[in-house]
């Protein structure tokens, strides 16, 4: 009989629990427990980027990760990122870019620039490929995929001005 194990984590920023088997990887889990069907496990090698979920704030392939591990960790998946009311500025910018013909890589393209902005603002095109080398789109919409990268890098920088023009505005009424 198969050997379960109950583990408990953040997922999307809530405590959720899930009993899981020990070959169970992490996309398996999410999907099978939580219904998070943006996360998709396609080439299951660690070489399409499909499956990309952030495990306490970093990237990893979910087809690779064992979802025992994540006993007591933070993960997030795209659907964290932002809501159907107020998406993400990465995600806005995929579909004002048109960064996608068939989605299916859309979810991890997405987990991937928004990590790759947080360490670099203002990426340059090659920044880009290389950074997001590791997730592939069998549709070929690359153009519009690094096209998707700069303009939200663009509002992400015009959201930081604002906030800071809103600080300082504070600042000097207080
Ligand atoms: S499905 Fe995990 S990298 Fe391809
Ligand atoms: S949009 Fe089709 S695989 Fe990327």
């Amino acid at each position: 009989m198969a050997e379960y194990k109950t583990i408990r984590f953040r997922l999307n920023g809530r405590p959720v629990e899930l009993a899981v088997q020990p070959h169970e990887n992490l996309v398996e889990a999410l999907r099978r427990g939580f219904q998070m069907y943006s996360v998709r496990e396609s080439c299951g090698q660690g070489l399409c980027g499909c499956c990309t979920v952030y495990v306490n704030g970093k990237a990893v392939s979910g087809c690779l990760y064992l979802a025992a591990l994540v006993d007591g960790c933070d993960v997030q998946t795209v659907e964290g990122l932002g809501t159907l009311q107020q998406l993400s500025p990465v995600q806005e910018a995929f579909i004002e870019c048109e960064g996608f013909q068939c989605g299916f890589c859309t979810p991890g393209m997405i987990m991937m620039a928004t990590q790759l902005l947080q360490e670099n603002p203002n990426p340059t095109d090659e920044e880009i490929k290389h950074y997001m080398s590791g997730n592939l789109c069998r549709c070929a919409a690359y153009p519009e995929i690094i096209a998707a990268v700069h303009r939200a890098a663009e509002k992400l920088r015009a959201s930081k001005e604002t906030d800071a023009a809103a600080d300082k505005a504070a600042t000097v009424a207080g």
